[in-house]
């Protein structure tokens, strides 16, 4: 088991339940799509005491990220597509799972006490990507399939509803 406060996948997929919840209300009629990511951001920093790092890259340019609302010690300003976890997650459309940070090469050490993260692109239904959402953790293989298969189901949320977000 990672070292999380977690004793049991089930505890662990009911604090997603109870916080995808909370997302779901608080963004009822937004449409800003700023606001959205600082609360997804927000939201999940403070439901989950593995999540020490929690917030979005954005996509400003061709191949390149910017940082956006985000929990947690400072962030990288600008994350080219050929950098990073972030970088890979954007290039190839899919979740990245780093259980351990040093033994991914392109990692882009921002803060030296990350062990392990997880990034997950949001993408619109018409294939654009909108942004990644990085979660990084001070504890090795903090995350599992779970935190995978909440954060893809609501990555894939916010990729639907704020698909008329320029970039
Ligand atoms: N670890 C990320 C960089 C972003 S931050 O750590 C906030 C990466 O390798 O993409």
């Amino acid at each position: 088991m990672a070292h999380t406060d977690f004793s049991s996948t089930a505890d662990r997929a009911e604090r997603h339940a109870e916080t995808a919840a909370r997302i779901e209300a608080l963004l009822d009629g937004e449409t800003d799509w700023i606001a959205a990511m600082a609360t997804v951001a927000c939201e999940l920093h403070h439901a989950f005491d593995h999540y020490h790092w929690t917030g979005f890259y954005r996509v400003v340019a061709e191949r390149e990220l910017a940082i956006g609302p985000y929990q947690g010690g400072h962030g990288c300003l600008r994350i080219p597509f050929d950098r990073g976890v972030c970088g890979a997650a954007a290039r190839s459309l899919s979740t990245q799972l780093v259980p351990d940070v040093d033994v991914f090469p392109e990692h882009i050490a921002c803060s030296s006490s990350t062990r392990s993260e997880i990034v997950v692109p949001v993408v619109t239904p018409g294939g654009r990507l909108l942004a990644v959402l990085d979660v990084d953790s001070d504890y090795p293989a903090a995350f599992d399939e779970t935190d995978r298969r909440a954060l893809e189901s609501l990555c894939a949320t916010l990729g639907a509803r704020y698909a008329h977000e320029a970039r």
